[in-house]
């Protein structure tokens, strides 16, 4: 019995499974073999220049399974895990394979990232919080894994709210843990200057503290709070060496020529008015910049840089672009002093203090390139003449992406409407911590595509990478960032590491599930909602629509058009996020659609659901009616019902609208909704509203 007992144990040991996160390209297991046991006494031996990795995954290991291995040189081929390098054997960088036989696994890289990778997957293999302390197998096979695009990043602003140097290495721990290989750290901003520069020592006095904030979202109230903090150039130097063991790269941004009025509040001599100048307090984009006609600015600008780069060895320098408004500009004598010498001339394109802007970025583009360095800029410095070296950062959609792929630069795709995490991930915030707005379910960050198939291939490999950014005006600690960022990045890694061809959606969150027990392990703050969907979800009761054939006469807008018009009758009604995929938009047009319900019943009640969003166009309808048939050509009305437009003083939201008619008996049923025109108190008067429809009952 004994015996037999001992056995079945044997075999019954927790296994890893290599369908991790990112999904690895190739896993080839061999399902009949005797798979390789790990154990406290299993050893790791690295080769040369592979020690770091050896001990990381040491450290792994005990932290799932709690125990350490023991890590050596490498010598001969002893049974174990080896670490090795084997450029010949692959074609790109960072690209890995992992060899399972139950005696050894060997991890062989295109260079150490890629072993560092392959020390990931097996990391993220592993069977974890079954068993602490336990032995487990790891099934005999082969996987190959290499990434799709070369840069895969995440941005961060510890510049609204100030983010530790303790919590900033979390925050590389986890783009490590996501095989993320950039991490764009926004330096500097209206509300707070946050890197030590020694040549200009205000900048961190003065600028890195406001004198309080502003409470809640639009207001002018503020609390009285001294706020800040800042790096040295000391912790930044430890910073970019704890990143680089985890093959991390630290981009710096200097974002210029906007974004600095904590800087001219340093020294007001930068700005075109001299001030007086405060470290901002509000959110927002502050009209007072850099001065671009005064060489003494410029030249401070370039010492920054100069001391930015001394810090960091990154071989990309951001230096930002955007959202500066010329306001100062225009009115300043020494920057229309400037366009004169320049010769800038407005043209039907861009204004003559659009060139200036371009003037102050291909300057400092010089300054960067001059070391080796290439620059990185936001889509707006393609708002002029940008030299073609810098590498465009898209983030106003992927329009200016596609643009610049065209005309030759570089870009790294971070569209708002897909990779902004700093947006909510349900469709009530009133389950979420407050954030800016927006909704951006993990499901639509795994639907990104980052090469537009407008581009032709050649200008597709213009496109390097893939990134999200977390702004923190909302974001108050390191607790939120980390809500914001998991279990998205998951979605964001299978994009930047696979970008694959077909997407299933459900298969992936299985796979969330694991990477979601490691996220407990290292207790890292995460949103649930892909693991609980049904409470995210609003049903309607059944009724005589549901789910019956629908078509539309009209069609809604292509960008709002979801899955088409069995939304609108799948029994699942939209919340308040007019991107959830929930509602269908029209916008011009009214929505018209004819529902069949398959044999004639008997019905006294229709009802659909509409939302308000004034902000964002979107009205209340105006009119509504309901037409019944019982051939589906010949309509009659049997209801309408006219609805007042909303106003400033009436809430936003979802409502439901009801028509009651006398009882017929019809097999056809057609709902028309029709728009309000913007009234003349909205920015829009003059255009149509947009109207956003969804669930249709009929009772
Ligand atoms: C940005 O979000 N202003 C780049
Ligand atoms: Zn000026």
């Amino acid at each position: 019995m004994a015996v037999l007992f001992f056995t079945a144990c044997q075999s019954h040991l927790p296994e890893a499974n290599y369908n991790v996160i990112p999904q690895p390209k190739e896993v080839n297991l061999e399902e009949s073999a005797k798979a390789f046991t790990l154990s406290e006494t299993t050893e790791i031996y690295f080769a040369d220049g592979l020690q770091r990795e050896a001990e990381f995954l040491s450290e792994y290991i005990n932290d799932i399974l709690g125990y350490g291995l023991k890590v050596n040189e490498y010598q001969d081929q002893p049974d174990g895990i080896l670490l090795k390098l084997a450029p010949a054997d692959f074609d790109q960088a960072e690209a890995y394979e992992i060899t399972v036989n139950p005696k050894q696994i060997v991890v062989k890289g295109a260079d150490a990232a890629g072993v560092f990778y392959g020390v990931q997957t097996i990391r993220k293999s592993l069977p974890i919080g079954e068993l602490k302390t336990a032995n487990c197998q790891l099934p005999t096979g082969v996987i190959r894994d290499w990434p799709n695009f070369g840069y895969r990043g995440m941005h961060l602003d510890p510049c609204r709210h100030f983010m530790p140097l303790d919590s900033v290495k979390i925050y590389i721990d986890m783009l490590a843990l996501h095989n993320m290989n950039q991490f764009h750290f926004h330096l500097t901003e209206d509300q707070g200057w946050r890197i030590e520069i020694k040549k200009y020592p205000e900048l961190t006095k003065v600028g890195a503290y406001r004198n309080g904030t502003v409470i809640g979202r639009n207001g002018r109230i503020y609390d009285s709070i001294r706020y800040g903090g800042f790096f040295t150039q000391e912790e930044l130097r430890e910073l970019v060496q704890y990143a680089a063991e985890r093959h991390v790269n630290i981009i710096p941004e200097i974002d210029l020529p906007g974004h600095m009025q904590a800087a001219l509040a340093s020294y007001p001599w930068l700005g075109c008015t001299g001030g007086p100048y405060e470290v901002w307090k509000r959110w927002g984009v502050s009209d007072d910049v850099l001065c671009a006609g005064n060489e003494a600015t410029m030249q401070f600008v370039e010492d920054v840089l100069n001391e930015v780069m001394d810090i960091f060895p990154s071989p990309y320098i951001h230096i930002g672009g955007d959202e500066c408004p010329k306001v100062r500009w225009e009115k300043c004598p020494k920057c229309q002093k400037k366009i004169k010498e320049l010769g800038l001339k407005k043209d039907d394109r861009f204004s003559a203090e659009d060139y200036l802007q371009s003037y102050v970025m291909n300057r400092m583009a010089k300054v960067v390139e001059a070391r080796g360095r290439r620059v990185i800029g936001w889509d707006e410095i393609l708002e002029g003449n940008v030299s073609e070296t810098a590498i465009i950062m898209s983030w106003r959609g992927t329009e200016g992406g596609i643009e610049a792929a065209r005309k030759g630069h570089d870009v790294i795709m971070c569209p708002t409407s897909y990779l902004y995490f700093d947006y909510y991930q349900s469709e009530d915030p009133s389950t979420e911590p407050s954030c800016v707005g927006g909704y951006l379910p993990v499901s639509r960050v795994y639907e990104f595509k980052p090469l537009p198939s407008v581009l032709t291939e050649e200008q597709q490999k213009h496109i390097i990478g893939v990134q999200a950014n977390i702004w923190t005006e909302y974001i108050k600690s390191f607790w939120h960032v980390e809500y914001m960022a998991m279990p998205r990045m998951d979605a964001l890694t299978e994009i930047q590491w696979n970008n694959p061809k077909d997407r299933d959606f459900e298969a992936f969150v299985e796979r969330c599930r694991h990477q979601a027990k490691l996220y407990d392990l290292y207790h890292y703050n995460y949103a649930k909602q892909i693991f609980n969907p049904e409470v995210y979800t609003d049903t309607v009761p059944t009724n005589l629509a549901t789910r019956k054939p629908i078509f539309l006469r009209e069609q809604p807008n292509e960008q709002y058009a979801s899955k088409g018009a069995p939304i609108l009758n799948d029994g699942e009604k939209g919340r308040i996020a007019y991107n959830s995929g929930r509602w269908l938009g029209f916008w011009g047009q009214p929505l018209d659609a004819v529902i069949d319900l398959e044999q004639p019943a008997t019905m006294s009640n229709v009802r659909f659901r509409a939302l308000v969003n004034k902000g964002a166009w979107i009205y209340n309808p105006s009119h509504a009616s309901v037409l019944v048939s019982d051939d589906g050509e010949n309509f009659r009305e049997v209801a309408q019902l006219d609805i007042p437009i909303t106003t400033w003083v009436d809430k936003d939201g979802n409502f439901t609208y009801e028509l009651t008619f006398e009882q017929v008996k019809a097999r056809y049923v057609e709902v028309i909704v029709k728009d309000h025109m913007l009234p003349e108190d909205h920015d829009g008067y003059g255009h149509p509203a947009w109207i956003f429809v969804d669930e249709i009952e009929i009772n």
